[in-house]
């Protein structure tokens, strides 16, 4: 029996470009399986769309002086072509500044309220003078009670990493104005989630068959209690909370995003004129959810404790969270300049091969590491090497000497690979319906080896040489083996299974193929040239230099040499050992706490008794050396314009020439050469400078 399945992935906020991360953590998963459900005669709603409310969005609209309607029109746009442009197929991707929406979480809040979830109370909290407004904790800046550092935030101390209440920081001040903040009380709405601690514990202890990732994240989180949470803000970018004197204030952003999910399909179902679609779909309660493992609090928490309290709508039935995807071991992070977002990544490889890539590697039970030359390996001897010459060979072959395949009774070798193929299914559908997909990729993958060496046993080109006419029937057999890969293959390269089956069967991939692979069907061979391409990355567009910025923690005189320097420096990572050629220049105690930017990667050498373990920039002129800086944290990675590191071991001196490192014609920032644009050096978005002003085109050593 068909059954109704919702599939939801988690709103992107629209206040920014889709990077890979994000497609690896949530959308990729979604989409194939809502593809693979499809695919076994399920019945689908595949919803997602744009979280546009929200306190970040309200102040970068403030900072860069234009509506947030502005921003979140454009990146809504945005997110829906990328999803498009990677063959990820919503049946509906709405919008929270929808009215329709608003309206929608109106009511649920108001029935909230008649069923005793909801309290209004008074609290204390950050308040700007200044801008006469509250400020939520993130936007209040202090020093640190417990490490004493300057810049922490309301909620969390960036230096020891630990969270704070913004009272407690010590001359608290609002980060936007720079004013000091004041405490003042206010009413608030508080959700009584208290009251479903146990009901949400028990709920938890059930989901046996959920990753452990989130059931025992989850179960910890509420460990010592649920809490009440208070669910307005003070501020004007929201959806109003619909209550007496709460006029101004609006519905926390997490508590109306959450409804989006309901919202959107109850939207999709009046466009598509069956206004009862939607509570259909979730009335078998098979509802999941595909997100990023920091949204596991709010999927497998908040949402239940939401429908619990309501009781209208089924809690859900599974919460899915990949890990993170690293770039070359580092977390992909937009404003530090890791990694690519999708239009970038794109701009190198087609969605196909980025689509194979990213299923081969998701982040499903820990996190993963995305390579240029590992996504390259990859798709050009698998995809591309095994089974796109694979179909190539196969279908040229057919072609070429004129063979009408004809299904007939297999021998040995025949039968034996489609018992073969029949049982890789039945595995391969396990996998997917655990959600385990990268795993049912790696049976895909055993498949097609196991047919390639299938095609090299049964040696076709010789049947023809001797006019053996079993060749029809034996190139029945491979294309049929092609069918079952082919199949296989849809959930994760839609477009380029599509192409595949319309080479062997010129029409497109039935409705449902798990069943057409038991039929003894006829192929009709439509030769279109090769299915996939190789993917070529030009090697000499790399940046090879792990340039990081570091803190010098310590400087003392080289016990040996009278021109250099023993310096200690803090990499946030770790604190390495430099040797540096600046004594002339530097007093020594000019340079403790100071920033300076250090190549990570450099080989190792020992001078003078001294391990180097890196090298520092200086810039080079008619007055001496002057160290290059950044007013970034140490452990900031330095990109060089657009190109962040993406190299892996070592460089050394000869390599560093190579990006002709250079200050820029006024003499106040470096620069250096890839491929044959000059670029600016870059920490977190800002230019790195010299620490004086130099002679123009100074070197950089
Ligand atoms: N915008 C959030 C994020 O990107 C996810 C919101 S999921 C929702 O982390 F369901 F609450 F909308
Ligand atoms: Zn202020």
């Amino acid at each position: 029996m068909a059954k109704n399945i919702v599939v939801n992935c988690a709103l992107p906020y629209a206040n920014g470009p889709l990077h890979i991360g994000h497609i690896a953590g949530a959308y990729l998963s979604g989409d194939i399986f809502n593809r693979y459900q499809r695919m076994i005669g399920n019945k689908v709603l595949f919803i997602s769309g744009s979280d546009e409310y929200g306190t970040p969005i309200a102040i970068q609209a403030e900072k860069e002086k234009i509506p947030p309607e502005k921003i979140v029109e454009k990146y809504h746009r945005e997110h829906e072509d990328t999803m498009k442009s990677l063959d990820i197929n919503f049946d509906y991707f709405g919008r929270t500044t929808d009215p329709e929406h608003s309206i929608f979480v109106e009511d649920f809040f108001r029935d909230l309220e008649k069923k005793g979830f909801l309290e209004r109370r008074s609290m204390v909290s950050a308040y700007c003078p200044n801008e006469k407004r509250f400020l939520p904790d993130r936007y209040v800046q202090g020093t640190c009670p417990r490490c004493g550092f300057e810049n922490a935030r309301g909620d969390q101390c960036d230096e020891c990493g630990r969270t704070n209440d913004p009272k407690d920081l010590i001359n608290p001040r609002c980060s936007i104005c720079g004013s000091p903040a004041e405490f003042r009380e206010t009413d608030h709405i508080f959700f009584l989630a208290g009251k479903l601690e146990s009901q949400i514990k028990e709920w938890l202890e059930e989901k046996k068959e959920w990753r452990e990732n989130v059931r025992l994240f989850s179960l910890n989180m509420i460990q010592n209690g649920l809490l009440d949470r208070a669910i307005t803000r003070d501020m004007d970018w929201g959806v109003p909370a619909p209550m007496e004197g709460m006029e101004g204030k609006r519905i926390y952003v997490w508590f109306e995003a959450l409804l989006g999910y309901l919202s959107f399909a109850k939207k999709y179902s009046k466009e598509q004129g069956d206004e009862k679609l939607w509570k259909e779909m979730y009335s078998e309660g098979n509802t999941y959810y595909f997100l990023g493992k920091d949204n596991i609090f709010f999927h497998a928490i908040l949402l239940p404790a939401m429908h619990m309290a309501s009781g209208k709508y089924p809690l859900p039935m599974r919460v899915n969270a990949n890990e993170y995807l690293r770039f070359n071991g580092q977390k992909f992070s937009k404003s530090r300049g890791i990694g690519y977002s999708v239009d970038d990544i794109l701009k190198i490889v087609d969605k196909d091969s980025l689509r194979y890539y990213l299923s081969s590697i998701l982040p499903e039970s820990s996190d993963s590491d995305f390579t240029l030359k590992d996504m390259k390996d990859r798709v050009n001897s698998e995809l591309n090497g095994k089974y796109g010459n694979l179909l190539n060979r196969v279908i040229s072959f057919t072609e070429n000497k004129n063979i009408v395949p004809e299904y007939g009774q297999g021998n040995t070798l025949e039968e034996e690979i489609l018992r073969y193929l029949q049982s890789f299914i039945d595995q391969y559908r396990e996998s997917m319906d655990r959600l385990e997909f990268r795993k049912a990729l790696s049976l895909w993958l055993e498949a097609v080896k196991e047919v390639n060496s299938f095609i090299n046993m049964s040696k076709p080109w010789d049947m023809v040489k001797n006019g053996d006419e079993r060749v029809s029937v034996n190139m029945w057999y491979s294309l049929k083996a092609i069918e079952y890969l082919t199949v296989s293959l849809y959930p994760f390269v839609p477009s380029g299974a599509e192409r595949a089956w319309n080479s062997i069967h010129g029409s497109s991939i039935p409705e449902e193929p798990f069943e057409h692979l038991k039929e003894n069907c006829k192929f009709a061979i439509k030769n279109t040239g090769p299915i996939f391409r190789k993917i070529e990355i030009e090697e000499d567009e790399e940046n090879e230099l792990n340039l990081v910025v570091g803190k010098i923690v310590m400087a003392e005189n080289h016990p040996n040499a009278d021109t250099l320097l023993h310096l200690k420096v803090d990499l946030g990572s770790k604190i390495i050992d430099l040797v540096a050629g600046i004594r002339k220049y530097y007093p020594l105690d000019s340079l403790e706490g100071k920033n300076i930017i250090v190549v990570e990667n450099l080989k190792h050498s020992k001078i003078r008794g001294i391990e180097s373990q890196g090298m520092l920039l200086a810039a080079q002129d008619s007055n001496g050396a002057h160290l290059l800086t950044s007013d970034e944290r140490q452990g900031t990675p330095v990109s060089i314009g657009k190109y962040s590191y993406r190299g892996e071991g070592k460089v050394t001196i000869d390599d560093l020439k190579k990006y002709d490192l250079k200050v820029d014609s006024e003499g106040l920032y470096p620069t250096a050469v890839i491929g044959r644009e000059r670029l600016y050096l870059m920490a977190g978005g800002k230019k790195v400078y010299v620490d004086a002003r130099v002679d123009p085109r100074s070197q950089i050593r």
